[in-house]
């Protein structure tokens, strides 16, 4: 096994992301599983979609749903307008289909998406935007494929975000004599507030803060092989960090 070139961003490599990270929902699932430990418990999808307080006939899309969290909340809500689900990794959409029967699901990159001007009430763009390699565009297409008056809501990690359990990783990597994770996501929150504030007229940012107090050591094994490529011997490392 060889480490990734240093110069390698594996937040914004589409081939890697497409073929590897996300090919299926297993990285995605591993990591979502961690925020059953979180204190306070935030359904993110029930909180996101309680803030936009849709009257229910909106066209909704949900631009790099991934697998269909926010789109499972729209059914189980009884959303009855047209619903569409776009990714760039087909496998993902697998994954969204059955918690969403109705959806029009679409392989879709962010930077260009095959959506009419003024389609959509409501555009979420949901923990992806970090991995898109022109930020800005993308959210220029979320704001054209919004309709003058409707919403456009982005989900975005706070610098601190994670942060112990990135250390730990950082401290496992170093023991191990690989070089560290990018400390930083592309885009966090703060950045993307002022990407947002420089193409909307009126932006409101909510935070949700909480805890993470992982009881056991399995769900940070797992999230370690998700974040991880070639996650191998990192996991005993990490594990043998963790406070006792
Ligand atoms: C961290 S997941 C978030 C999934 C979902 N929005 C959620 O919050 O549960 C990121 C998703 O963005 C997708 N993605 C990454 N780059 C993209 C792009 N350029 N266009 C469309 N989807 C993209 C990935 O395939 C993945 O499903």
């Amino acid at each position: 096994m060889t480490d990734p070139d240093p110069a390698w961003d594996p937040w914004t490599d589409q081939d890697y992301l497409r073929e590897s990270q996300y090919k299926t929902d297993v990285n995605l699932s591993a990591r979502q599983s961690v925020y059953a430990y979180q204190q306070p418990r935030i359904d993110l999808a029930r909180a996101t979609l309680s803030l936009a307080a849709l009257g229910g006939a909106e066209v909704v899309a949900d631009v790099g749903c991934g697998n269909g969290r926010y789109l499972a909340e729209l059914a189980r809500r009884g959303h009855a307008g047209p619903v569409l689900g776009a990714d760039m990794s087909p496998g993902m959409l697998l994954a969204a289909r059955s918690g969403a029967p109705r959806a029009s699901l679409m392989v879709a990159d962010a930077m260009a998406l095959p959506v009419r001007d003024a389609a959509t009430g409501l555009t979420l763009a949901m923990h992806m935007l970090y991995h898109v390699p022109d930020a800005d565009r993308a959210v220029r297409e979320l704001r054209r494929i919004t309709r003058p008056g409707g919403q456009v809501i982005v989900g975005l990690n706070g610098t601190d975000h994670l942060r112990e359990l990135r250390a730990l990783i950082t401290k496992a990597l170093a023991s191990l004599g690989r070089p560290p994770v990018r400390p930083r996501e592309q885009l966090s929150l703060d950045a993307g507030e002022q990407l947002l504030r420089s193409q909307f007229t009126s932006v409101t940012r909510h935070d949700f803060e909480g805890q993470l107090r992982v009881p056991d050591a399995e769900p940070i094994a797992a999230y370690v092989r998700s974040r991880v490529p070639d996650a191998g011997p990192l996991v005993p490392a990490v594990l043998g960090a963790l406070p006792a």
